[in-house]
């Protein structure tokens, strides 16, 4: 019998997030001996160690399953945010929490608001629910929520908000998110992501956390991925009204989360210095990139993340293979209509200095 029979209409014709490239797969093709990944908005400095310290004890206790809830990450959470943990739902990474969302709330038919480009996953799974993506075009790489609030209609049931958005770095203002919001008919609800809220500087950039205390009808969302430095790990959580949180538990997974990541989170969480330490790397890695781009005279858009989204002005697919000679993972803007363009993830010091050092090179500057 023919896949197109077998499978649910229209899941052959999703469009497949594509990864950055993984050291453990580049380093067989490319004979570099010290690897440095930019690709995917990682934390340089690497996990916190008091989360390790809280893995190493917590692997004697892995023959029993994880605690379902995360109940007391999820305490852990709501005592940091100052919000009841009935607003909190915690899961296998923010990946796994935009699957559930749209598994809560998006019907077949239904449409979902999103910027063009931005985190390619919320097209994905919008797919996967049979709904139809609608993308709006960034105005000078950002959110234009203006127009996105034209694109809204009786079929509208989200709209995605990345901010800061992946792949530009760019914020949206309090005062454009409120205009946007108090337009917004009540069968819609917005989703802002927030996986790189921690490294924002902008003064005038919303926080979610006010959204949720005022209970808006907004999902926020955060991970342990990014300045927690756990990716490998798989966990974040979403916040939100209770009746909105409580739709999300109705499709998650009895034991998304395994043991090894909840400690870790803990921990991390309460590891005040490791947090300091990468949002400082990140500021300051920040400055030095863009005063290295500026001696280049390399256009680039400024950044709210832990990366820079750099116009190379040449095929930024060269570049890619370029860099992987040296032994530096990038993520070329192809993907997102860019190609030009690529993301680079601000890291150490020393990782940001040899960027700059291999870009010289590859340029012959
Ligand atoms: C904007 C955005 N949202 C969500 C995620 C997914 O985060 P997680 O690692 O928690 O699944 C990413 C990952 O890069 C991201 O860039």
């Amino acid at each position: 019998m023919k896949m197109e029979t077998l499978a649910r209409k229209g899941i052959l014709r999703i469009t497949s997030y594509v990864p950055g490239r993984s050291i453990e797969e580049v380093q067989k093709e490319f004979g570099a001996k010290r690897w440095v990944k930019l690709a995917s908005n990682e934390n340089l400095l690497g996990p916190s160690p008091k989360a390790v310290a809280a893995i190493q004890k917590e692997l004697l206790h892995i023959h029993l399953y994880p605690e379902g809830p995360c109940t007391i990450l999820r305490k852990a959470i709501a005592e940091k945010l100052a919000v009841p943990e009935g607003r909190i739902v915690i899961s296998n990474g923010a990946d796994n929490l935009i699957l559930m969302i749209a598994s809560a709330f998006v019907n077949g038919g239904e449409e979902v608001v999103m910027a063009d480009p931005t985190f390619p996953v919320y097209t994905n799974v919008t797919q996967i629910m049979g709904g139809k993506p609608i993308k709006v075009k960034l105005r000078d790489f950002t959110h234009d929520l203006e127009a996105m609030f034209k694109k809204v209609n009786r079929k509208t049931k989200l709209v995605f908000i990345c901010n800061p958005n992946n792949p530009t770095g760019t914020t949206i203002s309090i005062k454009a998110l409120n205009d946007f919001l108090s337009k917004l008919p009540r069968h819609v609800i917005v989703v802002l992501d927030e996986a790189y809220g921690d490294f924002v500087e902008e003064v005038f950039c919303p926080d979610g956390l006010d959204y949720i205390k005022a209970r808006k009808q907004m999902i926020v969302l955060r991970t342990f991925s990014k300045v927690y430095g756990l990716a490998g790990l798989r966990i974040g959580y979403a916040l939100g009204r209770e009746d909105l949180i409580h739709c999300l538990y109705q499709v998650r997974d009895p034991f998304p989360v395994h043991r090894i990541a909840q400690v870790a989170a803990v921990a991390a969480l309460n590891d005040k210095d490791h947090v300091l330490r990468s949002i400082q790397c990140v500021h300051e890695g920040r400055r030095y990139l863009y005063k290295e781009l500026d001696k280049m005279g390399i256009p680039y858009v400024p950044s709210q993340a832990n990366f820079i989204f750099i116009d190379f002005e040449k095929n930024s697919e060269e570049l890619f293979l370029n860099f992987l000679k040296e032994g530096i993972i990038i993520r070329p803007g192809k993907v997102w209509g860019y190609p030009t363009f690529a993301r680079v993830t601000i890291g150490r010091m020393e990782d940001n200095q040899r960027f700059i050092r291999a870009l010289k090179k590859i340029y012959g500057r």
